[in-house]
């Protein structure tokens, strides 16, 4: 039985109480959102083996070179003559005969076509010592080798060209390659070879995907943070996402490897995201980052002294998406065809930060310069990594607008943790839940996970008062391509599928009250003793651990049996043994059921190496 008390005061609910979480991992913004449909179209993809994770890829990645009726292309990727200096390298194709020789794309596990879409093409083109016709032939081939359409580009001389030209798709496939051919001998340099669908969101170039971005629509979204997540401090400091390299002409941004173990072209960058918040009523949350590294490098800092360039970002940033069409940074937003600005509210500074001495010097630096400098700006802290929240102290002595807070839990502790907010101090700064997830066994998108996150918003509107911001993370996953799960919405080529979770997503957005009515609940117990799942998780940072035993109302649980969240692990004689390879391995034991009224546990463990200690935690 519900009963709603109309008498007792009611909670206004936040505006932007629902939002979106949008990071570059599991191929969700090159491969995924951005529309570009040939992979490594400026051949800066190299080899990130540093990382454990994204091998296997070199400057040629996606290419192949083509020799036909007899003509033969020495290929290879040099940097001598660069488009500019941000877009380095470049395809130098070395044609020593005669013959229709070239070079193709194989885009993102092949390139999908619709008969009678229209496509754009473009390429930048440098010939030297050449012989014969300077046309290139782009093609759309099958892969039986079929024509799905093709356009001949004039032009081509001895100082980097522009190309561009339409190709009208002949055929449906979904494994096709884009073919650039010459008839010509001599040396061709080619760059951004790049293909386009028309039929983008809003059919806009170097647009978005719109069947994705209609699955946001459909959310009712009221905020965006982006682009960021970890890829905002980035793998060590030179990896970190600087809002620059990321607008301007595609041609001159530059290109970034992603920790996630991939390559980001920036080709969605800064301004694509204001404008999809423009186009989607949200309120752009960028993140930027406030000289703290993380994940493998989490103890590297920019030192103060240095620290002025990354300040001036934050605040060129500002200007950037609110200046006035004369001030330097507005002036580059007109020019990129916005005059009007894009009246950004909120900045967000860093992202899941540990807590250590560095960072809480940092932060204030930053804070402190963009207040003086926009007092109307508010500002969106971090309290480290949750449910402990850390920095949540710095963040409140700092006086920050919101504070972002992240947990990756189990459903049962979502399910445990509806009341986290009743007892949060309304002095305090407001509470941004800036990514969270259920994690169910095998880190599954289920509907126990996904009734548990329901669960926790029914916590969170009555709490409104306090909880201002949510969204679910991570947002997307490429179909073979997921560093992560479970994440919202899942896609391929040409699906888009719309997991319980995002369901939930859904019902929360497009159905917010105003306001929280106070009310109750009554049900019934089933049977005289109810039944409770367990959970027992183990985390750490860079560290190495040795679990010797755990035990659950006296009952030794196997290792074997356990539910490992993620990292490297082995099992050896009844040691449950976490390296120390990942960021943050976990495990844990879910959904163990009990039907005792007291559920009693222990763990026995030890840290073995490492730079920082465990947690341990108990759920019921
Ligand atoms: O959402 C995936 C990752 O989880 C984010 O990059 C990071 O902020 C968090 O640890």
């Amino acid at each position: 039985e519900i009963r709603i008390d109309c008498a007792k005061p009611t909670v206004a609910l936040s505006p932007h109480l629902y939002g979106l979480f949008f990071e570059d991992i599991n191929y969700a913004a090159d491969g995924g959102l951005y529309a570009e449909l040939v992979q490594n179209r400026s051949f800066e993809y190299h080899s990130l083996e540093e990382t454990h994770r994204g091998s296997g890829f070199h400057p040629l990645f996606a290419w192949k070179s083509i020799g036909g009726e007899g003509g033969h292309a020495d290929a290879k990727v040099v940097n001598t003559s660069p488009l500019n200096q941000n877009n380095r390298n470049y395809l130098q194709l070395k044609i020593d005969q005669s013959g229709v020789v070239g070079i193709s794309n194989s885009g993102f596990d092949g390139i999908h076509l619709d008969k009678g879409q229209r496509y754009n093409v473009s390429l930048y083109a440098r010939i030297d010592d050449w012989n014969g016709d300077s046309a290139l032939t782009v093609k759309l081939q099958s892969d039986d080798v079929s024509d799905c359409g093709s356009v001949v580009l004039k032009g081509g001389g001895q100082t980097w060209q522009k190309l561009e030209g339409v190709i009208v798709a002949s055929a449906t496939t979904d494994n096709a390659r884009l073919v650039v051919t010459t008839k010509g001998q001599g040396t061709l340099n080619l760059d951004m070879v790049s293909l386009f669908p028309q039929d983008t969101f809003n059919g806009r170039k170097n647009g978005l995907r719109k069947d994705l971005v209609q699955a946001l629509k459909e959310l009712n979204p009221k905020f965006l943070r982006f682009p960021g997540g970890c890829i905002a401090h980035g793998h060590g400091l030179d990896n970190m996402y600087r809002w620059k390299d990321s607008v301007g002409d595609v041609a001159e941004r530059k290109p970034n490897w992603n920790l996630w173990g991939y390559h980001q072209t920036y080709g969605l960058g800064y301004f694509e995201y204001f404008q999809l918040c423009e186009d989607l009523e949200m309120a752009p949350l960028p993140v930027v980052p406030i000289g703290v590294g993380c994940g493998f490098r989490c103890n590297e800092f920019v030192p103060i002294e240095e620290l002025g360039p990354h300040i001036q970002d934050a605040l060129d940033l500002i200007e950037f998406a609110n200046g006035s069409v004369t001030s330097k940074w507005g002036k580059v937003r007109a020019e990129m065809g916005h005059p009007k600005p894009f009246n950004l509210e909120f900045v967000c500074l860093g992202n899941e930060e540990h807590d250590t001495p560095d960072m809480r010097q940092r932060f204030p630096l930053f804070s402190k310069v963009i207040r003086e400098a926009y007092p109307d700006v508010k500002i969106i802290g971090t309290s480290g990594l949750g449910p402990e929240i850390p920095i949540y102290d710095l963040m409140t002595r700092d006086n920050v607008y919101s504070s972002d807070e992240h947990y990756y839990m189990p459903p049962s502790w979502f399910l445990g943790n509806q009341d986290r907010f009743d007892e949060f101090s309304r002095n305090k700064p407001l509470i941004f839940v800036g990514e969270y997830a259920a994690h169910d066994t095998d880190r599954k998108n289920t509907l126990f996970s996904a009734l548990s996150e329901a669960a926790f918003l029914n916590g969170v509107e009555r709490n409104a008062a306090i909880v201002d911001m949510t969204c679910y993370a991570p947002l997307f996953g490429r179909e073979g391509h997921s560093q992560w799960n479970p994440d919202m919405i899942y896609f391929d080529k040409r699906n888009v599928v719309r997991t319980t979770n995002y369901y939930v997503q859904q019902i929360y957005g497009q159905n917010k009250g105003d306001v929280y009515l106070s009310n109750s609940v009554e049900t019934k117990a089933v049977g005289d003793r109810p039944t409770v799942s367990g959970c027992v998780g183990i985390g750490s940072w860079n560290t190495a651990i040795d679990v010797e035993k755990v035990t659950v109302n006296g009952r030794q649980l196997d290792p074997a049996n356990w539910n490992v969240i993620s990292g490297d692990y082995s099992v050896k004689d009844g040691h449950y043994l976490q390296s120390e390879e990942q960021a943050a391995p976990a495990m844990s034991i879910s959904q163990e059921t009990f039907s005792d009224e007291t559920v009693t546990f222990a763990v026995r463990a030890r840290k073995t190496s490492g730079s920082e200690g465990f947690l341990i935690r108990f759920g019921a």
